[in-house]
């Protein structure tokens, strides 16, 4: 994106554009597989940022969200359905550079509490994760647990672009 333009400009602009909000996912999933993608994020350059809200079952411990990037040896790497298995998946990531965000107590920037409702026990995991890179990414978010009895999640994740207001609300997908 250029320098901020007048008001005039960026009406004519934002005629031609798709617009959204900054994409907010929310979901309930139940399923028997060990891995599945949730959604994917276009962040631009400067800064983005991911909040999330993220709920299951102490019983499911402990489920992972794994955070993929448009490199080829990343998301592509992975995404074809059938031709790699759980490991395989998470074995392209990297979690010296961030991109686990284990959903337990002990990983403190999950910021997961345990919290009772009734009698079932449950991970409530409430915090963010931004993202710099030098150039415009695709991020693909999934959630994992290998091998696992397979995956619940209650979730709700907002994404956002920038700090200002014109970029917080587009996705960089949503440009030309
Ligand atoms: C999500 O799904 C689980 C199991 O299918 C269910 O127990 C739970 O109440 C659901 N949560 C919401 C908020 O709908
Ligand atoms: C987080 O999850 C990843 C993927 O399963 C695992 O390799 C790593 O050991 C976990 N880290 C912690 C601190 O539990």
């Amino acid at each position: 994106m250029g320098p901020p333009a007048g008001p005039g400009l960026l009406l004519l602009l934002l005629g031609s554009l798709r617009i959204s909000a900054a994409k907010y996912v929310r979901g309930n999933l139940s399923t028997k597989e060990d891995w599945v993608f949730l959604t994917r994020f276009c962040f631009l350059s400067d800064y983005g940022r991911l909040e999330f809200r993220f709920k299951y079952p102490e019983a499911k411990c402990c489920e992972n969200i794994l955070l993929y990037f448009d490199d080829p040896s990343q998301w592509p790497a992975v995404y074809k359905k059938g031709s790699k298995d759980c490991f395989m998946k998470e074995s392209v990531i990297r979690p010296e550079n961030n991109q686990v965000i284990n959903l337990t107590t002990q990983y403190v920037w999950s910021g997961c509490q345990e919290i009772k409702e009734g009698e079932t026990s449950y991970l409530s995991c409430n915090s963010g994760r931004s993202f710099r890179s030098v150039r415009e990414r695709w991020w693909y978010i999934a959630l994992s647990k290998c091998g696992g009895d397979g995956l619940q999640l209650e979730y709700e994740m907002t994404l956002t672009n920038g700090k200002s207001f014109w970029t917080r609300h587009f996705s960089a997908d949503e440009f030309g």
